[in-house]
């Protein structure tokens, strides 16, 4: 399928300072690697290698010198910027011309997903050519969330953005896959009342015309947004316990990039090389060697 992703990097991150009073939020690390790396790979795992990184005017050369233009993953990856953080959908106004014809699919930067199939099950979602699909996941508390409200099939009812009540304990994570309307979608948004394009609004259109799907996360599943103190500690300790205990990364590009064939154990071998002091560098460079996935 003719995708392209967008990873949006951007935001004040206030909720965070001291620590991103001189640095973007998305770079801060989540136990082994820079955050963005889990979004990056959850683009890489569902197949899409062009991408376009959206951050602000400060960080993204940032980003540009941690990533490059892709090609040491096998990927392209280009960059633009957000002059405000005035809504996610926005996103798509300033991806307007890196999309041209293809599909998009949107990511927050700072959400991390893992779960069994992650990889297979955003692949069948990349293959539909038609409409929107979001994916809800159960939390505890959804008001701090876009909450979608789900009929006893499955099929969205509503969706509403932090909702005082919700409708529902499934709360809209932040992986959007959307087809080509999204764009004249965004286009028509007005600011909602907190001064921002909501990608709420954006998906409220696709529902009201029978074109919103909704992918359900499980128990089985991992979705942790990184926004705050605590929840980046709860996300680093997680990455860090699951990988010490099956000796496997979670989200990492470069094995992402050789499982699916877009870099060669040659390829690989030069990017292990080059953190050879790290355990990370390590991994990488263990990898061919490894038996099975
Ligand atoms: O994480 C999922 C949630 O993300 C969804 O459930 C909500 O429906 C969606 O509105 C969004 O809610 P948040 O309140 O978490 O959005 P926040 O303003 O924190 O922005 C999410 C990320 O996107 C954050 O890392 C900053 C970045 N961002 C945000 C805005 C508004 C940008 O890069 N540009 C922006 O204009």
């Amino acid at each position: 399928m003719n995708r392209k992703g967008i990873v949006l990097a951007g935001g004040s991150g206030s909720r965070l300072h001291p620590l991103t009073l001189a640095v973007s939020k998305q770079l801060l690390p989540v136990y082994d690697k820079p955050m963005v790396y889990y979004p990056l790979g959850v683009l890489m795992l569902a197949g899409m290698r062009d991408v376009l990184l959206i951050s602000t005017p400060r960080d993204t050369p940032l980003f540009a010198e941690l990533l490059g233009d892709g090609s040491a993953w096998g990927m392209s990856i280009t960059y633009a910027i957000q002059k405000k953080p005035a809504g996610l959908a926005e996103a798509y106004l300033i991806g307007a011309d890196f999309l041209g014809s293809s599909l998009p699919c949107l990511i927050l930067g700072d959400n991390i997903f893992f779960g069994h199939d992650l990889g297979p099950r955003l692949r069948k979602v990349n293959n539909r050519p038609h409409g929107a699909t979001i994916f809800a996941y159960p939390v505890a508390d959804p008001r701090a969330y876009g909450v979608v409200e789900l009929g006893a099939a499955g099929q969205p009812l509503s969706i509403e953005e932090k909702p005082a009540v919700p409708k529902g304990r499934h709360a809209v994570t932040g992986l959007y896959f959307h087809d080509q309307q999204a764009v004249d979608f965004a286009r028509q948004l007005a600011p909602s009342p907190r001064g921002e394009l909501e990608i709420t609004d954006l998906n409220r259109h696709y529902l009201n015309s029978g074109q919103l799907e909704v992918e359900l996360l499980g128990r089985g599943d991992v979705w942790l947004d990184a926004g705050t103190h605590d929840s980046l500690v709860d996300a680093s300790n997680f990455v860090q316990s699951l990988e010490t205990r099956q000796g496997q990364k979670i989200c990492c590009p470069e094995e992402i990039a050789w499982r699916q064939g877009w870099i060669d154990d040659e390829q690989l071998a030069r990017l292990a090389h080059r953190q050879q002091q790290s355990p990370y560098g390590a991994y990488l460079a263990g990898l061919p060697g490894q038996s099975g996935i």
